[in-house]
């Protein structure tokens, strides 16, 4: 079955093309190809993003890299046999565009549509690497607005073990980076300008560390670097960068790790950008292995948000069967554990 993704939740817009061959586990080669266009140099100016521009954008980007995405896979638009979209959670308006875009290209075509939830194509996107985990596994979901431990018994079959209890790691990231001067996005900036830094030189707390649960909290951390940022002997920015990403890291790993013992499972998965971030990926590729924990990223490119993951959780949905209907709506606000299997 081939699929067409569109994903449109927030800063991006990203297509993809991909064929679901049933009963493979080679999922990787169903990626026909994808493309992406980021916004981030439009909201820049602004220090974060602006919905109502956002949404404008995508308007702009979503024809041009449909053409690209089947120009470069060699595939012609009446060979589509479903389309999926992010349905939620994210921006309403930026939803609307590839929801009410999906909805138009598939009646034209008479082809059946898909909601896809953002988060799921993040967890699902681990699927796509070379070495793709097998369920059941937990999974580290960090990601601009969501900070959760999942255990994952399938597609669909989702139980939130934690989550965190106000900003997530990639908004404590984003905001610590403002804080610092390095605008927005602030998540990569951050880590870079940490490469140069030394952890420990200040210390800041590693909120919720010793709680007995899986939940996290990291607006006091942003909290921390404002107040030491504003010391009259600060420290240095990288020195502070440095101990802010090695705090988030030491949280992340801790619990994901606990979350593995307490489950009793040894495959562990990290989506989302924040999994993007090597201090992360090396502390917790180190640590899970003393523990028998294996750890599964996506590729790089496929931990910030991209249509590669919403065509591959569009298409695992799609297989099971879906009647075209012309009515839709979008869930800015949607639970991840209130999805069911396909
Ligand atoms: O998954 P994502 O692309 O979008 C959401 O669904 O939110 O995640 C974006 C978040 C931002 O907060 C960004 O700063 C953070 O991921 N991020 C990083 C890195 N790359 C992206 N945070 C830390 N280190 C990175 N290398
Ligand atoms: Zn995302």
């Amino acid at each position: 079955m081939l699929v067409l993704g569109i994903e449109s939740s927030c800063d991006e817009t990203g297509v993809a093309l991909y064929r679901l061959t049933p009963g493979s586990h080679d999922y990787r080669s169903g990626l026909l190809g994808h493309a992406l266009h980021s916004q981030v140099r439009m909201h820049a100016d602004y220090g974060g993003v602006v919905p109502e521009l956002a949404s404008r954008d995508h308007i702009r980007r979503i024809v041009p890299l449909i053409d690209r995405v089947l120009d470069e896979a060699g595939c012609a638009l009446a060979a589509l046999e479903g389309v999926a979209y992010t349905a939620g959670p994210g921006l309403a308006g930026a939803l609307l565009v590839g929801a009410s875009f999906a909805k138009g290209l598939a009646m034209s075509r008479g082809l059946p549509t898909v909601e896809v939830h953002h988060l799921e194509g993040h967890l699902l996107s681990p699927l796509l690497a070379v070495d793709p985990p097998r369920f059941p596994f937990i999974a580290l979901l960090v990601s601009g607005g969501h900070t959760q431990l999942m255990r994952v018994d399938g597609v669909g079959r989702y139980a939130l073990l934690g989550e965190t209890m106000d900003d997530a790691a990639g908004e404590a990231f984003d905001k610590s980076a403002q804080l610092l001067g390095l605008g927005y996005p602030g998540g990569p900036a951050l880590a870079r300008l940490a490469e140069d830094g030394q952890p420990g030189m200040v210390k800041l707390p590693r909120p919720m560390l010793g709680a007995a649960n899986l939940d996290f909290s990291f607006s006091g951390l942003k909290t921390a670097v404002a107040i030491a940022a504003r010391q009259p002997k600060a420290a240095r920015k990288e020195d502070l960068a440095a101990e802010f990403q090695q705090a988030v890291v030491d949280v992340l790993v801790t619990k994901s790790l606990a979350a593995c013992e307490q489950a009793g499972l040894t495959t562990l998965v990290v989506a989302g950008g924040v999994g993007a971030n090597a201090q992360l990926r090396a502390a917790l590729t180190a640590r899970a292995r003393a523990h028998g924990i294996r750890v599964h990223y996506p590729e790089l490119a496929l931990c910030t948000d991209n249509g590669a993951m919403i065509a591959f959780a569009g298409a695992l949905r799609l297989a099971s069967g879906r009647e075209p209907s012309l009515s839709f709506s979008v869930r800015p606000r949607w639970d991840l554990q209130g999805l069911t299997a396909p």
